[in-house]
This record gives structure tokens, C-alpha cells and sequence, in this order.
């Protein structure tokens, strides 16, 4: 695999991006649309350095799934100091944005398979970059089943997507949350983990992609492998500490591999040869 994905001229230069959207889906997590000088060109499960000049950059996964137009759909946490002065950039003003990086999730690995989303908190960010293709094409797929948790309903991202998504026929939404903290609530209460076990699931025909908190994969590759669901048809988007997104400093190493060309996205069986992953 190449070690820089974007184009060789350009991969250190931030590309501006407008902001053309900016709303508050939690306390702390916004989505952005951003319009781009050109179509960004990604693949579902990609990434890319989101810059402000003179604060830093950090990676943030792109959030809709492959476009012709120049829009780029991203949902950031407000944690630290760059995304921090993101939180207060409103519609109008402009962003850096390197990349996309990243190996990102192949659509052939699940064309033609039921589909099992297991999404954990902001892991549904990047997740929808893959959901949004597949029901673009939804006639190449099986049963498609998307499960969604997070802490409570105030948590919840991207509501009006998950309810969308729950009323195409052969698609099944399980909206989960840890605690309905006393708020309204018309979804399931549990972790992600607990619907696995009563799913109407065929091993052999089932590939799955999972995004969430770290806590989250080992115990949902439990629930999956004691339903028979093999390790080659489990995908996973890990998140490391980046800083060139391009495979030359080192900091988003997992044993020998650099997440940030080889991954986030990665097969569960080819983890085996990376034990510091999961
Ligand atoms: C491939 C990838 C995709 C990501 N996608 C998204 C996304 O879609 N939306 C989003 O909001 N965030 C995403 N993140 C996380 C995001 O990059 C970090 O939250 C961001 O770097 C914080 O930058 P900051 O300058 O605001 O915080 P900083 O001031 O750098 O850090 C704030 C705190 O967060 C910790 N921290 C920073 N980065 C990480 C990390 N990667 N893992 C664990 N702890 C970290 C720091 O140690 C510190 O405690 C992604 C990370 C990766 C690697
Ligand atoms: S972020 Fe620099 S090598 Fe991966």
C-alpha cells in the first residue's frame, strides 16, 4: 500500500473549507458541512487533518459516505485546544483540511452480505460514511441491521438519520443508551453489546463494521464470535494519536504497522500480528 493516499503534491498543504453548516447535536459534538475547492475523493471510513492556522491540526473522520460535490460532512468533539477554537468558527469562516488518509472500508466486502453496523458513541460519525453508500445501493445487500448506543439521549448523534434509516424496508435500527439519565427515551436501554446475542444473524453470510469507544471492540468481538461470525468478516476503525496522518512520524504506531496508513480500518483476523490493537 502507498503510504500517502491523497495525491503527492498536496499532501502537506491544508485546502480551504468553508464552513456552509454548524449545528449543535450534543453539548459538545457539532456537525459540519464543509464546502471544498474540489470533491474530496475519499473512500467510506477515511479521514482527515482538520487545521486551524496558527492552533494545530487533528484527524477527524469524514461522516458521509463518497460524493461528487465539493461537501464534506464531519461531527467534532469539543476535548482539547483545537477543537476547542473549532467549537466557535461559525458558517462563513474557513478551515485547513489535508488528506483524506487512511485505508478506509472497501464497499466489495460487503456487497452482496447482510450488514451488521455495531456503532459506539462518536463511532457512528465515521460509521455513516459507510452506512449512507450501502443504502445508496441497497438492493446489493442482505438484511442490514444498524445498532446504535450511546450514554444517554442527549448523547445521541445524527437522531434524525437513525430514524430515517429504521423505516427502509429490510433495515433494522436498534438505538440503545447506557442510561436514559430521567430523559425522554424511545429507543432500548443496554449497552451495544446486548442485542448481539437475539439477533436473527446467519454467520456465514454476516460481515460486520465496528466503530466506538476502545472498551467497546473487545467485548463486541466476544458477542460476535459466540454467535459464529468469523474474524475475516468483522472490520474495525481504530483510532490512534495521529499527528502527519502519512506514515512518517510514528505516532500512531500499533506494533509494526502505522494506523494511519494501514488503518483505521482493519480486518479483524490481519489484527492478529498487531496485539498492541485492540
Ligand atoms: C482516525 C481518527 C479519527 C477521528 N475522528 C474524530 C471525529 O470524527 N470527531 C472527533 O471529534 N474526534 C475524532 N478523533 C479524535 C480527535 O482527533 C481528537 O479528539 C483531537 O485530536 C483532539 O484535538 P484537540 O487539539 O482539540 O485536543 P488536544 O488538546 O490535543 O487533546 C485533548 C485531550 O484529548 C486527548 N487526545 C487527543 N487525541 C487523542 C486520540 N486520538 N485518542 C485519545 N486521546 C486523544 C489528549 O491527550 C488530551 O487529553 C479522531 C481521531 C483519529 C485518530
Ligand atoms: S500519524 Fe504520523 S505515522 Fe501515522
Amino acid at each position: 500500500m502507498s503510504v500517502m493516499s491523497a495525491s503527492s503534491e498536496d499532501v502537506f498543504v491544508p485546502r480551504p473549507a468553508r464552513i456552509i453548516e454548524a449545528t449543535a447535536f450534543t453539548g459538545r459534538e457539532r456537525f459540519y458541512r464543509l464546502a471544498l475547492d474540489r470533491p474530496l475523493g475519499h473512500r467510506p471510513g477515511q479521514f482527515v487533518m482538520l487545521s486551524v492556522l496558527g492552533i494545530g491540526e487533528a484527524p477527524i473522520s469524514i461522516s458521509c459516505g463518497p460524493r461528487e460535490d465539493n461537501i464534506l460532512e464531519m461531527v467534532i468533539r469539543e476535548i482539547g485546544s483545537l477543537t476547542q477554537v473549532v467549537a466557535k468558527r461559525v458558517v462563513g469562516d474557513v478551515l485547513g483540511i489535508r488528506g483524506p488518509f487512511g485505508s478506509g472500508f472497501d464497499l466489495n466486502d460487503f456487497r452482496g452480505r447482510d450488514v451488521l453496523f455495531v456503532c459506539g458513541g462518536l463511532g457512528l460519525a465515521p460509521l455513516r460514511s459507510l452506512i449512507q453508500p450501502v443504502l445508496a445501493e441497497r438492493e446489493q445487500y442482505g438484511k442490514i441491521t444498524i445498532i446504535s448506543g450511546c450514554r444517554t439521549p442527549d448523547a445521541e448523534l445524527y437522531r434524525d438519520d437513525l430514524r430515517a434509516w429504521s423505516e427502509i424496508e429490510g433495515v433494522e435500527v436498534i438505538r440503545l443508551v447506557d442510561s436514559t439519565a430521567h430523559q425522554p427515551w424511545d429507543g432500548r436501554v443496554g449497552l451495544v453489546t446486548a442485542p448481539i446475542a437475539d439477533l436473527d444473524i446467519d454467520p456465514e453470510r454476516l460481515t460486520a463494521a465496528l466503530c466506538g469507544p476502545p472498551v467497546m471492540y473487545k467485548f463486541v468481538v466476544m458477542a460476535l464470535a459466540a454467535r459464529g461470525v468469523p474474524a475475516d468478516q468483522i472490520f474495525v476503525d481504530l483510532e490512534r494519536r495521529m499527528r502527519c496522518g502519512l506514515g512518517k512520524c510514528g505516532h500512531c504506531q500499533i506494533n509494526d504497522a502505522y494506523c494511519c496508513v494501514e488503518g483505521p480500518v482493519f480486518r479483524l483476523s490481519d489484527l492478529e500480528r498487531l496485539p498492541e490493537a485492540l
